[in-house]
């Protein structure tokens, strides 16, 4: 979709602060070692090596990797332009569709659906979100944004207001 690069933008950005797949179960095929940086609570960074034996079983953390801050610049914030820059690391080694041979077979349908989606919902209509009565607006922005974690991360039910455009 190169006429949208901001719509995939603010795609990608979502699904990288709500990893709809939140884990990677997978079985370790080699012996193999997984080098990885930490920092203790005084702020030391360190670099490390995990030694994995074949067969073990292995969980790869999605959310947590993309919210690596040794691979996004400020992870927490909602920065669609990360995707655009492509100055962040995390961006080229994004997990939220896994990666190598079993990754995404779905990723391109995943992202022509979304973008379609969402452009003609955002060129057709103004859409703004119904708050609960006496709610404000940082308690509806912290119930709209809460997912239920099942199989896989799902949005709360929420009213959303449209108005033709
Ligand atoms: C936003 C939407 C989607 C996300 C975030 C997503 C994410 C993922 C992830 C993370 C995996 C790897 C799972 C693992 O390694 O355990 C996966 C695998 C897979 N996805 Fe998707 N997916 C999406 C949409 C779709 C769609 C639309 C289709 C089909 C039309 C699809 C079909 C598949 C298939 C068949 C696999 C298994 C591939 C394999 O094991 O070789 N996905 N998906």
């Amino acid at each position: 979709m190169p006429n949208l690069p901001l719509t995939l933008a603010v795609i990608y950005e979502s699904l990288r602060l709500r990893d709809l797949v939140m884990t990677l179960p997978k079985l370790v095929a080699e012996d193999t070692i997984i080098p990885y940086t930490t920092w203790d609570d005084n702020g030391i960074i360190s670099h490390h090596e995990k030694h994995i034996k074949a067969g073990s079983h292995l969980i790869i953390d999605s959310p947590a990797c993309s919210r690596n801050p040794f691979a996004y610049s400020n992870p927490e914030s909602f920065n669609p332009m990360r995707w655009i820059t492509k100055t962040d690391m995390g961006v080229n080694n994004f997990s939220g569709f896994s990666m190598g041979v079993r990754a995404c077979i779905g990723k391109r349908m995943a992202e022509i659906e979304m973008i379609t989606v969402i452009g003609v919902m955002c060129k057709e209509f103004r859409m703004s979100h119904v708050p609960q009565e006496g709610e404000g607006w940082g308690g509806m922005v912290e119930r709209v944004l809460k997912g239920s974690e099942e199989l896989n991360l799902r949005p709360p039910k929420f009213r959303l207001k449209l108005e033709k455009r």
